[in-house]
């Protein structure tokens, strides 16, 4: 099982690259992930049977090759995604489906493309299985399932219970089965994700209701899906949950379903924060100091327009200081601000929008604050708000770093626009 290392606020390296000269030869803000941390996360998952990547965590189209090169399947929630998934490489179709569409609608667009394509469906909604049956009559298609309960690390990312749009609901399963038969629909699978950064007690609960419901399809499932959802520890006082303990739950409910069926049931994993998150550095340079009343503030180049988490949870990320004068050793409280016009662009707030202050080394201007565990939901919610360009993203892999995305320019971001 991974162990939680001990992170410090001082930083000069990442993997082996200092960041300075990360930020002299790609610029700030940059987005820089650690290949090995990646393979690391998927050597932790390999006791199941297909991990597949929730690719919506960060989906860089490098990202998704790597993670491809390591056998793992993948996840698309979007006619977007699906096509990402196609050019990093994956075939469309495949036994295990190589690319699963996993959503609560079809769009006109994504309808088409699980036409075009023959792609395996992940149905969060009844009226899926009729659109389905329309474009590809007998499909086999896989049922998300809302059992009724979920948690999150915030409510915006539980995706359980009845105030969650998300999956099929647990009194509808049985439809849902007359749906799917009367249109052809052979129900294959069965999937459950009941929410984002959770923890161990609420994953485990979705063993048994996975069972009830399997039992309830009957023979014709063939894979049963636990999900993503897996924590990973932001902060220095939390930690890793116990991986083995929770796929022997999952191969004890697997077992069980395959002795009742009377055939071998395949086991998949669904992580996208698990395998990304700790990967991925956000690089910034502070731009100025300021006192403002009681607080200090450090306001940097980067903003919630390339890492929104803070602003629409409160979400901890841990920060650390990359000094280009001889670093110091002493902290003093800071606040850590983005450069837009809105108060709310701030890194150290608390759910609610708390503005909150946290020890950081002196730093002067011209030093760069790095902002940790970052891979996972970083880049992929950037926004061009303030008209700000998307950052650069730089994937290291042992000695060699890949600029996989570059910084927007002006043109890129009014790509598209008119003046009539
Ligand atoms: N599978 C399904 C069907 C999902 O809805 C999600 C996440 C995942 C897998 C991957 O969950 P993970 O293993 O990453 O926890 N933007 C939020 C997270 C939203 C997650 C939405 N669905 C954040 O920054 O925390």
């Amino acid at each position: 099982m991974a162990t939680v290392t001990e992170r410090t606020p001082f930083r000069q390296a990442i993997a082996g690259h200092s960041v300075m000269e990360l930020a002299r030869e790609f610029g700030t803000p940059s987005y820089v992930y650690d290949a090995s941390v990646i393979r690391q996360r998927i050597a932790d998952l390999r006791r199941f049977d297909v991990i597949r990547y929730a690719q919506k965590a960060c989906s860089n189209l490098a990202i998704l090759d790597l993670v491809r090169r390591e056998g793992v399947l993948v996840d698309a929630v979007s006619a977007g995604e699906v096509q990402r998934a196609i050019r990093a490489g994956y075939s469309p179709a495949g036994e295990p489906a190589p690319i699963v569409y996993t959503a609560d609608i079809f769009d006109r667009e994504s309808l088409q493309l699980v036409q075009e394509l023959g792609l395996h469906v992940n149905v969060g909604s009844p009226d899926m299985i009729t659109q389905l049956a329309e474009v590809a009559p007998g499909s086999h298609i896989t049922i998300r399932v809302n059992p009724g309960f979920g948690h999150g690390h915030s409510q915006k990312t539980n995706t359980g219970g009845e105030q969650s749009k998300h999956g099929i609901w647990h009194e509808q399963v049985e439809d849902c089965l007359i749906r799917a038969e009367r249109a052809g629909i052979m129900v294959s699978g069965v999937h459950m994700h009941i929410g984002s950064g959770t923890d161990f007690e609420h994953l485990s609960q979705v063993c048994a209701a996975m069972e009830r419901i399997v039992l309830q399809v009957g023979r014709s499932v063939t894979t049963i899906s636990a999900g993503g959802g897996l924590p990973i520890p932001y902060r220095n006082s939390e930690s890793y949950i116990d991986i083995d303990k929770y796929f022997e739950l999952w191969d004890a409910s697997r077992n069980r379903l395959a002795e009742s069926l009377g055939h071998a049931i395949t086991l998949e994993i669904e992580p996208g924060r698990y395998l990304t998150a700790e990967s991925g550095y956000l690089i910034s340079e502070i731009r100025a100091i300021k006192q403002t009343g009681k607080n200090l503030y450090y306001l940097v180049d980067a903003g919630f327009n390339n890492l929104a988490r803070p602003i629409l949870y409160g979400a901890y990320h841990p920060m650390s200081i990359a000094s280009a004068q001889p670093a110091g050793e002493r902290l003093q409280d800071v606040v850590v601000g983005g450069p837009l016009c809105e108060s709310g662009d701030i890194f150290t707030q608390e759910d609610g929008g708390v503005v909150c202050s946290r020890p950081l080394p002196v730093a002067q201007v011209g030093d760069y604050l790095v902002i940790e565990c970052a891979g996972s939901y970083g880049f992929v919610m950037s926004s061009n708000y303030n008209s700000k360009p998307m950052a650069a993203e730089v994937l290291i892999d042992g000695e060699q770093r890949h600029l996989i995305r570059k910084r927007q320019t002006f043109e890129d971001i009014i790509h598209g626009e008119m003046i009539p």
